[in-house]
């Protein structure tokens, strides 16, 4: 497969070992293992400790242990465990969704900007893809009529939605998704929504809505323990869909990564049971640096503005100054030790990806950096560009 390159994980790549301030992440300030075993209460640790340390580093069940199954699938209403495919992260489940579903040919509509895998692997199999734009002019809104009306079509195979949205935090309704599962099934098309920000609402927000595979055979939902749970490093995803779109990617699997590590996948498990708890941590950050945020956007209101998320914890933040956003982001990174990542990366130019899940002390010093070199350019003679 001939597949463009993954801009934004590129950019990344470069910076976010070597800066202090990234405020760019798209999840929430990792967990340490111990935080992780301490969600246990305080009787039952020294035992789960001694299960994990004995544990036989043998592979794995392939499609993930039955006990992580029983548990995600728990959490969609109707759904049962031989519906749920744990895989390598969000990533492997929509790669392999994407390589189920479609063929060369297919109609796709798909959300841009997105997490460039949702545009990018539809167009490497060769998929007519329409992108559903969100536009900042419209606060960053789905635009349903739009997708009816414009992008919809009779032979569409795949909708694509993730909800809440990487990278503007924008979010569907339960309405909303009633509404586009409604003119998928009218058409026979899947909807395969990107839940990995599930979990992730803002405090004193809008409730998430309903997984989309509570709503009928046709609706996939893919998620993590990546954002909410601040657990990336465990590398462990799934999707929910029918079972024999779970089959057959279990099948295709077999070749790429075969099956989830097995202490990742008990460390999810344990993850899953206590996520009251992890909501709560996760919760405090995002509101901790949410007022953070919005004190510093009406402080520099002159030279920057955003929509806060809806949902999730991720923004577009727009910058008033005359430079493109690549050359402002690697300034930041290089010069002021803040990751902020470059809209170019989504299409969007004059723009930076900011996430409000990191430390809030690290956070909160990110952001002073930031009006830091964009008051220093100013002062050097970049000028405000046309608006
Ligand atoms: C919308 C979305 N989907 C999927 C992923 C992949 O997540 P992971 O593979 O870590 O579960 C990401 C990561 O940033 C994301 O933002």
């Amino acid at each position: 497969m001939k597949i463009e390159t993954f801009a934004l994980e590129r950019w990344m790549t470069r910076w976010e070992l070597d800066v202090a301030y990234d405020i760019a992440e798209s999840g929430i300030y990792p967990m340490s293992t111990r935080e992780l075993i301490d969600l246990a209460p305080a009787g039952e640790r020294a035992e789960l400790l001694d299960t994990l340390l004995d544990y036989r580093l043998g592979y794995s069940e392939a499609r993930g242990s039955a006990g992580l199954r029983a548990e995600i699938a728990s959490t969609y209403a109707g759904a049962n465990p031989d519906q749920v495919l744990i895989t390598t992260g969000a990533i492997e489940a929509n790669y392999l969704l994407f390589n189920t579903l479609l063929e060369a040919g297919d109609h796709v509509v798909a959300v841009n900007p997105a997490y460039q895998q949702l545009n990018s692997v539809p167009k490497a199999i060769g998929a007519d893809v329409s992108l559903w734009k969100l536009r900042e002019e419209n606060g960053f809104r789905y635009d349903l009529d739009e997708f009816e009306r414009d992008l919809l079509r009779p032979n569409t195979r795949l909708i694509v939605v993730n909800t809440p949205h990487n990278p503007t935090g924008a979010m569907l309704t339960d309405a909303e998704l009633d509404r586009i599962y409604a003119l998928a099934e009218a058409r026979g098309a899947w909807v395969l929504c990107d839940e990995a920000y599930r979990w992730l609402d803002m405090p004193d927000g809008e409730p998430l809505a309903r997984p989309i595979a509570e709503r009928g055979p046709l609706g996939i939902s893919v998620g993590t323990f990546s954002k909410p749970f601040g657990l990336p490093g465990l590398r462990i995803g799934w999707m929910v869909a029918p079972e024999e779109i779970v089959a057959a990617c279990w099948g295709m699997r077999d070749y790429i990564t075969l099956s989830p590590g097995k202490l990742n996948d008990a460390l999810s498990l344990h993850a899953l049971r206590h996520r009251s708890q992890i909501v709560t941590r996760t919760q405090g950050i995002v509101r901790e640096n949410l007022a953070v945020a919005n004190a510093w956007f009406d402080e520099w209101g002159e030279l920057v503005g955003w929509t806060p998320p809806r949902g999730g914890l991720l923004a577009l933040m727009n910058y008033r100054l005359d430079l493109p956003s690549s050359e402002l982001a690697d300034k930041l990174a290089g010069e002021y030790s803040v990751m902020l990542a470059p809209g170019s990366a989504f299409g969007f130019e004059h723009h930076l990806r900011i996430g409000i899940g990191q430390r809030p002390d690290l956070f909160k010093t990110g952001l002073d950096q930031t009006a830091d070199c964009l008051t220093t350019l100013l002062r050097d003679g970049v000028g405000f560009r046309d608006v």
